[in-house]
């Protein structure tokens, strides 16, 4: 018997579906493999990625982390798009506000939006949890953490929804998503203007405060293409992927019974519970980079100017890294995986989307100890960027 040829094809709905039989391979038979077709090399094993991740200098985010846009590098890009020393700059001056404590304080807030969301399907025999509730709740926490008001809140959702509709045939945004995207546009500028007259307590105030170094000795504040540029990688950021994490939680936890009876006997074991779901179903799987010299892997040169794929999915099911990878444990030990990144542009919002996590999880579970989920009924979203489903319809 021969195999069939090793093809990771990231376009690939059929492999999307399930890549993990796929990663094995690549790990085991071309940890440095070349995809001729797009013109990318991947590296797969748990130690690679994160080697690779931390070695910014020769694995470069300045042309951007999505393949297919590489070859046409952002003007103005944001800062998860650069390389040091601007990315340094940048993120000190979001880390100042991004504190822990500042998002700790969410936490009420998340919790009562989580009720808001659950609460109506209490004795109704279910819900789609994705399209329902967890699609729905990182658009407003992170409207909450910047400062919108909240009575705004839903009106940004609904614009957030609209510039990822997308008519039967459209596959980029069409009339209603460009005229969403004015509309967020002209509702952050409004805000920006106001905190630029009268500053007041927020992170956007604090924001359009902020003083960004410039690497001479002088400082200046940041300019609205920049406050935009960084309130759109919030959004892009934080918004998808939490939504994933959440839709995958639903289905891991209906597959997986046992694990889930766990985390309702013991609700202090869903801390870990959420970060074993983060490491078995990475919402973000792959981190694309820019080689910047010649490098070589397992007798391979990777030459200077190629593309390159950390797939950091395959990574977080290395059996040379974690025992048993391929079977959920919610108390699993997890000293560190990569499913939020790893060195200089480890996830901004780890913190928040953990949080976001927990909270789901423990008000989800107080509520319905069991469901089960229909899978002919789950829808799987494709990009290249994000992997998880935008139906997860479940029964109680
Ligand atoms: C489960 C949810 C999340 C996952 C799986 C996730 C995943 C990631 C990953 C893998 C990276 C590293 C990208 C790279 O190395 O190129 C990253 C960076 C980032 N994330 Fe998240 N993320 C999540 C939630 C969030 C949230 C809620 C926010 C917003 C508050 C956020 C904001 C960011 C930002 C701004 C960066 C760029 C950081 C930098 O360049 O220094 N993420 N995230």
């Amino acid at each position: 018997m021969t195999a069939e040829p090793l093809v990771y094809d990231p376009y690939d709905y059929s492999i999307d579906a399930d890549p993990y039989p796929v990663f094995r391979r690549l790990r085991d038979e071309a940890p440095i493999y070349y995809n001729e077709r797009y013109g990318f090399w991947a590296l797969s094993r748990f130690r690679d990625v994160l080697e690779a991740s931390v070695d910014h200098e020769t694995f470069s985010s300045a042309r951007g982390t999505v393949i297919e846009l590489m070859d046409n590098p952002m003007p103005d890009p944001p800062m998860i798009f650069m390389d040091p020393p601007r990315h340094t700059r940048f993120r000190k001056l979001v880390s100042r506000t991004f504190t822990q404590r500042r998002i700790g304080s969410l936490e009420g807030r998340i919790r009562e939006l989580v009720a808001g969301y659950l609460d109506p399907f209490v004795g109704s025999g279910g819900f789609d949890f994705v399209a329902d509730f967890s699609a729905k709740l990182p658009v407003m926490v992170i409207s909450s953490l910047l400062g919108v008001p909240e009575e705004d809140q839903d009106q940004l959702r609904h614009w957030t929804d609209q510039t990822l509709h997308r008519d039967p045939g459209e596959t980029g945004p069409g009339p209603a998503a460009l005229d969403a995207w004015k509309e967020i546009w002209a509702y952050w500028q409004g805000h920006i203007d106001a905190r630029r007259r009268r500053p007041g307590s927020d992170v956007m105030s604090d924001l359009v405060r902020a003083e960004l170094e410039q690497g001479d000795g002088t400082t200046r504040a940041l300019t609205d293409a920049e406050l935009h540029a960084f309130f759109g990688l919030l959004s892009a950021a934080g918004n998808e992927t939490v939504a994933r994490m959440l839709g995958w939680a639903a289905l891991l936890l209906a597959r997986n019974p046992a694990e889930r009876a766990r985390l309702v006997g013991n609700p202090a074991l869903i801390r870990n519970g959420v970060e074993e779901i983060l490491r078995y179903e990475a919402p973000s799987p792959l981190q694309g980079r820019w080689v910047t010299r010649d490098v070589e892997y397992y007798g391979t040169v990777v030459p200077k100017d190629s593309k390159l794929v950390l797939l950091t999915a395959s990574a977080n099911r290395d059996d040379r890294e974690f025992e048993e990878p391929d079977r959920l444990d919610v108390t699993r030990r997890i000293e560190r995986h990569v499913g939020l990144g790893f060195g200089i542009h480890f996830c901004l919002g780890a913190y928040l989307a953990r949080l976001e996590g927990r909270v789901a999880l423990e008000e989800t579970l107080r509520r319905f100890p069991v469901w089960e989920v229909e899978e002919p009924g789950l829808e799987m979203i494709h990009t290249s960027t994000v992997r998880g489903y935008a139906r997860v319809p479940i029964r109680f």
